[in-house]
C-alpha cells in the first residue's frame, strides 16, 4: 500500500573477502566483541557473522563459491566495504508491491526469499536510493 513505511534499521551489510579478519577488525578496533559464529550460506552465496552493536548489527559477508553476488562488489571494492543497509517491514509482500507501485526496481525475480536471518527479504536496486542497496526484511516475529 502506499502507507508503507519501513520500521527499525535491522543490520548494516558489510562485504569483505576476508570475515574472520574483519570480525577481528571491529573487536579489537571498537570492542564490538559480541559475535555468531560463521555460517554458511550455500543458498545464498555467502559466509555470515553478525556483530552486535548494541542498536543494531553489522552482518559481515564473505562471498562462498564463484557464482556469489557479493563477487562482483569485491571487483569493484577489493578490500571490501559497505555493501546494503537492511530496514525491517510489517509485511514484506505490502513492502514489495509498494516498492513496485513507487516505480522502484526490485532485484532478482521480485520474489521474496528467505536470507541469513532466516525470513523474507527483498533487495531494492541501488540506482533507486542515490547508490546504496537496500533490503527489506520481513519483521522477525
Ligand atoms: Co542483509
Amino acid at each position: 500500500s502506499v502507507e508503507m513505511k519501513v520500521g527499525r534499521l535491522n543490520h548494516i551489510g558489510i562485504a569483505t573477502p576476508d570475515i574472520a579478519e574483519t570480525r577481528d577488525t571491529y573487536a579489537a578496533l571498537y570492542g564490538l566483541d559480541k559475535v555468531t559464529a560463521v555460517k554458511d550460506f550455500p543458498e545464498l552465496g555467502v559466509k555470515v557473522c553478525f556483530v552486535d552493536t548494541g542498536n543494531t548489527e553489522l552482518e559481515l559477508l564473505q562471498p562462498l563459491g564463484p557464482e556469489s553476488p557479493v563477487n562482483r562488489f569485491l571487483e569493484k571494492n577489493p578490500k571490501g566495504g559497505q555493501h546494503h543497509l537492511c530496514f525491517e517491514v510489517a509485511d514484506i509482500f505490502a513492502a514489495r508491491d509498494a516498492m513496485r507501485a513507487r516505480g522502484a526496481t526490485i532485484l532478482g525475480t521480485g520474489e521474496p526469499y528467505t536470507g541469513a536471518h532466516g525470513v523474507p527479504v527483498i533487495f531494492v536496486h541501488p540506482k533507486d536510493t542515490h547508490g546504496v542497496l537496500i533490503e527489506l526484511m520481513q519483521e522477525p516475529a
